[in-house]
Formats: structure tokens, sequence, C-alpha cells
């Protein structure tokens, strides 16, 4: 197979699917760049907020994203209920996806690169050699999130997870812009019954089909 110079990886798939721990793993062994896009939209969020600003409005959270610097990604505060609540509802505004849109392809155009969120494989990298959707069972992914949630000592109660969970799918894929959905050449992985390597080698077995990294 002829090498592809730069590779995209494009996984998106809905919260808690285990899309992070995958996407990190899968670039370290094939040696690209890692971006979790997630971040970006927190960070908008958290910048709005801080401003006392209401993340829901377009222009305050249009110019939180044209003023972001790569530095807001190295946060500490851009996970927990607040942040959460805001990055779904600055996800949800045009402006902002126009935006983050030049980041994320440049993030990905000198080295090729692996890149996890919602619409990678649909708006951001519509050519990219190796798309995957990653998803579970509600239930599932809300264990998973409580029991990483449990291991911080955060004390939350799985129905609230869960509920959240639920709240944010739902939102990230009724929305007109850019919503969360597969990609018709997507190779679907649902790891509901899986373990973590039994995911990983399942997607790296399908990236290597699709890249030849040597
Ligand atoms: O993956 P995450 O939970 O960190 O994402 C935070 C929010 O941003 C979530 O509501 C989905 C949204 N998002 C998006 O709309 N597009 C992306 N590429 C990544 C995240």
């Amino acid at each position: 197979m002829k090498p592809i110079v730069a590779p995209i990886v494009a996984i998106d798939g809905p919260a808690a699917a285990g899309k992070g721990t995958l996407a990190r793993r899968l670039a370290a062994t094939l040696g690209l760049p890692y971006l979790d896009t997630g971040l970006l939209y927190r960070a908008v969020g958290v910048r709005v907020l801080e401003a006392n600003g209401d993340p829901s409005e377009p222009a305050t959270a249009e110019a939180a994203a044209l003023s972001l610097q790569p530095r807001d990604l190295d946060r500490s505060d851009l996970r927990g209920p607040g942040a959460d609540a805001a990055a779904a509802s600055v996800a949800s505004i045009p402006g902002v996806r126009i935006a983050l849109l030049a980041f994320q392809r440049d993030f990905g155009a000198r080295d090729g690169a692996v890149l996890d969120g919602r619409d990678i494989g649909t708006v951001i990298f519509p050519d990219a050699a190796a798309k995957l959707f990653v998803t579970a069972g509600l239930s599932e992914r809300a264990r998973r999130r409580w029991l990483e949630l449990r291991a911080k000592g955060t004390g939350a109660d799985i129905a609230t997870v869960e509920e959240d969970i639920r709240q944010r799918d739902a939102k990230d894929a009724a929305r007109a812009a850019a919503p969360l959905k597969a990609a018709a050449d997507a190779f679907l992985l649902d790891t509901s019954a899986m373990d973590a390597d039994t995911a990983y080698q399942a997607a790296l077995t399908f990236v290597r089909s699709r890249i030849d990294t040597g």
C-alpha cells in the first residue's frame, strides 16, 4: 500500500464512549499528534463563563472562540458540570464551529493527526484516511464515567451521571450545526461488551487497513 502522507484518523462518537483513551493510544502507536477537540469547545465555554457571559449567546461565544489561544487548552478547569454544560451550549452555535474549524485543520495539516470529537469525519476532515464512530450503550457509558469519577474521589450518583450524558447526547445530536452522527464511511465500533484493550485492537486493525504506517 502506498504510504499516505500526513494521515488523518477521525474518531467520533457520543459522550463517555471511550474515544479519548482510544485516540490517545492510537496516536502513540502510530506516531501521530493527538487533539481532543472537545477541549476547544470546553475552553470557549469556560472563557465565556469567566467573563460572566452567557454561553448560549452567539456574539459572546463567537468572540471567545475567535480569541482562543493554544494555552487555553491546558487549563485545569475544563472538566466538570459547569464546563460540560457551557461547552454543549457554545458547540451548538454555528459561528463558534466556524471559528474553530481552521484550528483543527491546521493541527492535522503538516504531520497528520488523530482527532476525536463529534464531527471530525463528517465536517472537519471529510477526506480522513480512517474514520471510526465509537459508541456504547447509555448505561454502560454512564457506568464507565461513574467509575472514573469515583476513582477521582468525586461523589456522584450513577443515575445523575447517566442523565447528564443523556442530555448532552440529545443536545449534540439535535443541533442543526454539525450534529453528532457517524460518517457514511466510518467504521462503527460498539464497545458495550468490549474492554479497552479489545476495543483498541479492533480500532488499530481497522486503521492499519486504511493507512500504511510503514
Ligand atoms: O468530548 P467532550 O465531552 O469533551 O465535548 C464537549 C462538548 O463539545 C460536547 O457537548 C460536544 C461538543 N463537541 C462538539 O460539538 N464537536 C466536537 N468536535 C467535539 C466536542
